[in-house]
């Protein structure tokens, strides 16, 4: 039995803001039980919700050294779904109100502790694995603390590592001497070579250069990190690690993703019968939303963090004249306060027509999957993306911009071939989106059976994690060796 450990700074459903949360939650449920023992470790935040932190089980603790401290560090356990949580617990770093925090250098002691306890943890729990799949900044320390202090020991001798970056934008970066008292790190590795980067120390250059293996989460981003547009200043070393750099798409939970037994929606349906009952939900979304009640207005989605990288001012720029059309868009999400106050401004303004949500609930996002007709998804940069997954699986047409995941997932409508599974549009140009958007509609209104035949054929794909669970599988054996 080969052993994997998932280190990431979240992991659904103990704890998420993001998409990383949803991917380090379900792809190991998906990983072949028979060949792999794959276990998690996270941080025990107390922000977590009380459910969760009733399921979870104290196993033991110690004390490690750490910025110039002894400080305590517990473990406690739990199984979910078949997948083995353990969670590193430490009060005075993890017990805030949210899960992360806007001081980037605190974030840096937090998340470089929380790499250093995962490996010290190891011994202590008598669990070795064959590999650690690191994933973003926050447990960049892991391939840097184990290729050196720790391979001194037998233990931890023959340990791979691999690090997938779900956000390139995010690196942990602070200047090099702080960096280096805080992680007690030799200073011969903070040089461009290792961890510096642009005069700072960087946890993502880190866990880049050190770890065996680098993967993202698609072709396309795979590509784009390696230009200087995409890059965030890594693109240089992207390409000289391009050889053990690769794409591996997403997916997204079948069964916890699934319009027919979703327990959130008033009315299942499937790629049968969705012509008739999926406008069922629009009208229960309607009325629960206040927007007006009328089964035929073409209504558009938005679920996502409202920040930059979500193309949210391309949105704002034609907000105006979008909602001078025949639809009614419905957003829901948190994040950057000029973009919560822009859709609650025009929540004010379109009343009947817009709904802003300005916080996030499961439940709510499930319904306006289920609800919507369209699903809009203009992002500057996309990794991977896991809402035009969902979008897709239940007969939601996404409109997005050709970028990262959002490229590799969704085909363009082609009215000519009869194909495609979306509408997408290529440049970062708030009136390209719109034009979009508006053949979208033309479709919708005048061409309802090329509509559905566009939903037939997305809700016929597959974005399960069969396929991709199998590619990890795959560098997993191949890292360690057969
Ligand atoms: C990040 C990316 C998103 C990706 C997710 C999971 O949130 O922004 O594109 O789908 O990670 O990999």
């Amino acid at each position: 039995m080969k052993k994997i450990l998932f280190a990431a700074s979240e992991g659904y459903p103990f704890i998420k803001t993001g998409g990383l949360a949803d991917v380090v939650g379900s792809l190991p449920k998906y990983i072949d039980k028979e060949y792999f023992d794959v276990r998690v470790i996270i941080p025990k935040y107390s922000c977590m919700k009380q459910e969760m932190k009733d399921k979870l089980q104290y196993v033991t603790h110690f004390y490690m050294d750490y910025n110039w401290q002894k400080l305590y560090v517990g473990i406690l356990e739990a199984i979910v779904d078949g997948v083995h949580y353990y969670f590193i617990d430490n009060e005075s770093y993890f017990s805030g109100f949210s899960v992360y925090t806007d001081d980037p250098r605190y974030e840096i002691e937090r998340y470089a502790f929380f790499s250093k306890a995962v490996l010290s943890a190891l011994p202590i729990l008598g669990f070795r694995p064959d590999v650690i799949h690191c994933h973003d900044w926050q447990t960049g320390l892991i391939p840097v603390y184990l290729k050196e202090r720790f391979q001194g020991d037998l233990f931890f001798r023959g340990i791979k590592s691999v690090i997938t970056i779900h956000n390139l934008k995010f690196q942990g970066k602070w200047d090099v001497k702080t960096v280096q008292s805080i992680t007690g790190l030799p200073s011969y590795y903070f040089t461009p070579d290792k961890l510096e980067a642009y005069k700072d120390a960087n946890l993502l250059k880190g866990g880049i250069v050190f770890a065996d293996a680098v993967t993202t989460v698609s072709d396309t981003y795979a590509e784009e990190i390696k230009t200087a547009f995409y890059g965030e200043g890594l693109d240089g070393l992207l390409r000289a690690r391009s050889k053990d750099l690769r794409g591996i798409v997403n997916g997204i939970d079948y069964e916890e993703f699934n319009p027919e037994t979703d327990p959130h929606i008033v009315k299942p349906y499937n790629a049968i019968n969705f012509r008739k009952e999926k406008c069922k939900n629009k009208r229960a979304l309607q009325q629960e939303l206040g927007l007006r009640e009328d089964d035929k207005k073409m209504m558009i989605g938005i679920v996502s963090r409202l920040t930059d990288q979500k193309g949210l001012d391309l949105i704002a720029y034609v907000m105006d004249e979008l909602c001078q059309d025949d639809i009614q868009l419905v957003v829901l999400g948190t994040g950057e306060s000029r973009y919560e106050n822009m859709f609650r401004h025009f929540d004010w303004k379109y009343g009947d027509k817009v709904s802003a949500n300005i916080y996030y609930s499961d439940a709510l996002s499930h319904k306006i999957y289920a609800s919507c007709d369209a699903f809009l998804m203009p992002s500057l940069f996309e990794p991977c993306g896991l809402s035009q997954l969902m979008a897709l699986r239940y007969g939601t047409v996404p409109i997005v911009r050709e970028t990262g995941g959002l490229k590799d997932t969704v085909s363009a409508y082609n009215e000519y071939e009869g194909t495609g599974t979306g509408f997408s549009f290529a440049n970062y140009n708030a009136h390209e989106m719109l034009a979009t958007i508006r053949y979208a509609e033309h479709i919708y209104y005048d061409r309802k059976r090329e509509w559905n035949k566009i939903i037939d054929r997305g809700m016929a794909a597959d974005f399960s994690w069969g396929v991709s669970a199998k590619k990890y599988q795959e560098m997993y054996d191949w890292l360690i060796g057969y």
